[in-house]
């Protein structure tokens, strides 16, 4: 496999794909819920899965596709090439703010993270590594992330979190908040994990994502020494939704001992 060349494919068909979202703004388009009145989906997000699919299947026939609307295969395992694909991560914003949502792609060889990309389509910045050769914002290399402690961190947290709930102790992400910088919630996965690849944020914490959401992110971070984790500890699993967080390494620590307990 020649996978500059797929690296090359993949930018192509990421970069047309948003200029064919940044179009739709000037057409009407269609929402509906899923799950949830406000788990939210367009024709968009449908139709610019069906674009990545179709291309990347008459290109590479052998690989297979897990897609966030479901228009490709039944994954279940990630045995050969695997392509995760979020057509347009943080859809919520799409339809609300029309900014602060991304496309974002990974692509796996027998479960190891080869390309990823996370495409903040309004900004124009592609973040983008190919495995052990270096992170970049366009055409800007990252550096590595560094340390911070929780007294200097900012975190990218969704505020639903700090009520109770039935999936995380809320009172010790109270003190967290207390103890940080700042925190920040931007609504898109994708992007809250390019901010910390790219040093804008510290960490990111999230109780639920899935695959789609994290397989670009993942493999730029390990580019830069941003380590991600379910909130247990574990590798985040790319075939079973996970809880999440990416972190500097120091900060990853310090938040998982003191801050997060799982219910
Ligand atoms: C969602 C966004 C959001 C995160 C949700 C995701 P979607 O993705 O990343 O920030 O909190 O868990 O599902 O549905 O907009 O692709
Ligand atoms: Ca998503
Ligand atoms: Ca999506």
């Amino acid at each position: 496999m020649d996978w500059n060349e797929v690296d090359r494919y993949a930018k192509s068909l990421i970069k047309e794909a948003g200029h064919k979202i940044r179009l739709s703004f000037y057409q009407r388009i269609q929402v509906e819920s899923k799950s949830n009145v406000n788990d939210l989906v367009t024709n968009i997000d449908q139709e610019i899965e069906q674009f990545f699919i179709r291309h990347i299947q008459s290109v590479y026939p052998t690989h297979q596709i897990l897609g966030e609307e479901g228009f490709g295969d039944q994954v279940t395992s990630l045995n050969g090439v695997t392509w995760l694909v979020d057509p347009i991560d943080g859809t919520t914003n799409f339809v609300h703010q029309k900014r602060n949502f991304a496309i974002t792609v990974g692509i796996y060889k027998d479960g190891i993270g080869m390309l990823g990309y996370i495409y903040d389509i309004v900004r124009d910045e592609l973040y983008a590594a190919k495995k052990g050769g270096g992170a970049f914002v366009n055409d800007e290399r990252l550096p590595q992330v560094g340390e911070s402690s929780v007294h200097t961190a900012m975190i990218g947290i969704n505020a639903r979190w700090l009520a109770p709930n039935q999936h995380i102790n809320h009172k010790k992400l109270l003190n967290m908040i207390q103890e940080c910088r700042g925190t920040r919630s931007y609504g898109s996965a994708a992007l809250e994990m390019a901010y910390v690849i790219s040093g804008k944020l510290d960490a990111y914490i999230s109780v639920r994502l899935s695959p789609w959401d994290i397989a670009g992110g993942m493999v730029i971070a390990k580019e830069v020494g941003a380590l991600p984790s379910s909130l247990s500890g574990e590798m985040p699993s790319l075939l079973t939704s996970n809880s999440f967080i990416l972190a500097r390494p120091k900060l990853h620590e310090e938040l998982l001992s003191n801050y997060i307990e799982l219910k």
